[in-house]
């Protein structure tokens, strides 16, 4: 905590909770976009925070990215036994390079904590028929369910037009993004300033309904060309802790 007010970090979070009405809110010091030990530093503050809100018998659903494959690696055993959990991917895991895949990234997270995990091996992005196909496969519909009813989501939070790159977005998807000012993106949906979804992905796994059901909502981004898309999460209104950085909290704070 001393160092905190030394750096001024304390009130950034203090400022960020109140104007966003969130639980909590942690700011490591530093740019985790410039800095690679930030960017370690924010994965251990999410493991840290992501093991706060676990109970012992929770479904947990993770997406993928570096910021979620960083708190992977910070998990330690807690001192509460977690044999009882399951961690799954949010949404289909296929469609970003392997390692930071949100299936690999689950299963990376539950061995490291104990936990049991299951795994969601279809695509991120379907066309119409496939998913209403693979819904209603026995298979997939157990998974798919788990998923939908998890107690805790862990996410991270990109720039829209950087992820609708990642994504590999049609361009005509992409300028109708940029027509409708989305700035985030987040679990495959695009938000604009105001926390509107503008845009969603046809993808099995945790919907919009769900992640309001969801008991915890923790979202993990730093880097300060991160900032508006933070903030248009935050106004989306689902969150209930914030990880973030110096560099990224200070752009938020000063926006507001
Ligand atoms: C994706 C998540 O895998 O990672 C998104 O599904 C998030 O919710 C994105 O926007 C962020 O990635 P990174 O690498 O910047 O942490």
């Amino acid at each position: 905590p001393v160092v905190k007010e030394i750096f001024g970090l304390a009130n950034l979070e203090e400022k960020i909770s109140t104007a966003y009405g969130l639980c909590k809110v942690v700011v490591v010091p530093g740019d985790s976009e410039t800095s690679p030990l930030t960017k370690k530093e924010l994965g251990r503050a999410g493991a840290k925070a992501l093991l706060s809100v676990m109970s012992g018998n929770d479904v947990v659903a993770v997406t993928g990215g570096t910021t979620l494959a960083e708190v992977a690696e910070h998990l330690t055993p807690p001192n509460v036994s977690l044999k009882q959990s399951w961690f799954v991917p949010a949404r289909g895991g296929l469609g970003e390079s392997l390692e930071i895949q949100a299936n690999t990234i689950a299963s990376g997270m539950a061995k490291r904590v104990g936990a049991g995990y299951r795994l969601l091996h279809v695509p991120d992005l379907l066309g119409k028929e496939a998913y209403e196909s693979l819904v209603h496969d026995p298979n997939i519909h157990d998974i798919v369910e788990m998923i939908r009813g998890a107690r805790i989501v862990i996410h991270g939070i990109g720039d829209a037009m950087e992820m609708a790159r990642r994504r590999k977005l049609e361009d005509s998807v992409v300028e109708e993004l940029q027509n409708q000012g989305a700035l985030a993106e987040s679990y495959g949906y695009y938000f604009d300033n105001n926390g509107v979804v503008v845009h969603k992905m046809l993808t099995l796994g945790l919907r919009l309904e769900d992640i309001m059901r969801t008991d915890h909502v923790v979202g993990i981004a730093g880097g300060k060309s991160k900032a508006k898309a933070i903030h248009a999460v935050l106004k989306f209104g689902q969150e209930d802790v914030l990880v973030t950085d110096e560099a990224a909290a200070e752009e938020i704070v000063r926006e507001l």
